[in-house]
């Protein structure tokens, strides 16, 4: 059966793991939801380039603008096996953190608690405050885990494609997907 993953993008800095997340999903054959927030069109233009959103989009299998309240994925009864949230910015983990649901990125995140599916956010941000922790300690107590971006220091990596492959495996990982060669693992 092929997996059905919503794959959110917010307006944190590390849109080159939101690429790498896609191609790897991609490879694997599963079918990726699309959804990024406003916050992301600076963020991901400013790292990948004016067409950033629109490279992200060609790995995709659907996409979704951020204010599409009325898409599938706004509503439980459309059957995903979870999300994640990568690159995650302290504005859209504070808004899942309190069911804001004010824009698609967070209502779709709600759904995913409320079903009680799988919701892995990649929070970027350091250092951290005690705002910032309050929040990842309450959505984790909702049942989300937060997975930051930490690389495998004991992996043979050689550069920062090597890096972010690692870090985009480990969060599918954590999604509950076998990413298979692309993550290296300790033996
Ligand atoms: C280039 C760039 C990098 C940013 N990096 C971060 C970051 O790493 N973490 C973060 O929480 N916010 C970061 N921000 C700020 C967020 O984009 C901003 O708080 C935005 O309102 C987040 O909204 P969203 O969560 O709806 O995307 C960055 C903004 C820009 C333009």
């Amino acid at each position: 059966m092929t997996k059905r993953i919503i794959v959110g993008v917010s307006g944190a800095s590390g849109a080159q793991l939101a690429l790498k997340t896609l191609e790897i999903l991609k490879a694997l054959n599963v079918e990726t939801h699309l959804v990024h927030s406003k916050g992301a069109v600076a963020s991901v233009q400013h790292e990948l380039g004016d067409d950033g959103i629109e490279q992200l989009k060609s790995l995709a299998s659907v996409t979704y603008g951020p204010n599409k309240m009325t898409s599938a994925i706004a509503s439980g009864s459309f059957h995903t096996d979870g999300m994640i949230i990568t690159p995650c910015s302290m504005r859209t983990l504070s808004g899942v953190a309190y069911s804001f649901s004010d824009n698609l990125l967070s209502r779709a995140a709600d759904v995913i608690l409320k079903e009680r599916r799988k919701l892995v956010l990649v929070p970027r941000e350091t250092p951290l405050h005690e705002g910032h922790l309050e929040a990842m300690l309450k959505v984790t107590r909702m049942g989300a885990i937060i997975a930051p971006p930490v690389p495998p220091f004991y992996a043979d990596m050689k550069n920062a494609t090597d890096l972010l492959k690692e870090v985009a495996a480990r969060g599918i990982h954590t999604l509950g997907i076998d990413p298979g060669a692309y993550m290296t693992r300790w033996k």
